[in-house]
């Protein structure tokens, strides 16, 4: 299902107290999230990841649509001993409608 960026920009502000996207994001208690599909979790320069993240890139989880779906869905499910301390996103459109306004700050 495609999701609705618009719609995605209200439930990002469930994320913006850790995250920042766009022009000029910076680390706050986690990475930004500029260019984040395609990249293998935990790689980016200047972020301390927890070793949990680091290795699950080490084992090839790398960040798409489908990924960050189910890391959303329960982050400590689907990474165990992930240090990002958010409860989830259980409704699969909110999911949707995030991927879609994050997959503008990831151009091609
Ligand atoms: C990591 C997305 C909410 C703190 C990550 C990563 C993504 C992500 C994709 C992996 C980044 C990478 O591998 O470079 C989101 C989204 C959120 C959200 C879309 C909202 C739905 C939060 C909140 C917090 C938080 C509310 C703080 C309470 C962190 C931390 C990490 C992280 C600390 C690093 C995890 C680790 O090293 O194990 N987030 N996040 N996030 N996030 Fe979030």
């Amino acid at each position: 299902a495609d999701g609705d960026a618009d719609e995605g920009e209200g439930v990002f502000k469930k994320c913006k107290s850790c995250h920042m996207v766009g022009e000029g994001a910076k680390s706050r208690v986690g990475p930004p999230l500029n260019n984040i599909f395609g990249q293998t979790a935990g790689t980016q320069e200047g972020y301390k990841y927890s070793n949990a993240l680091v290795e699950a890139g080490e084992e090839g989880l790398v960040w798409t649509p489908e990924t960050i779906d189910q890391y959303l869905e329960k982050p400590r499910a689907f990474v165990k001993g992930t240090k990002m301390s958010f409860a989830g996103l259980r409704k699969e459109e909110d999911r949707a409608d995030l991927i879609a306004y994050l997959l503008q700050f990831s151009p091609d």
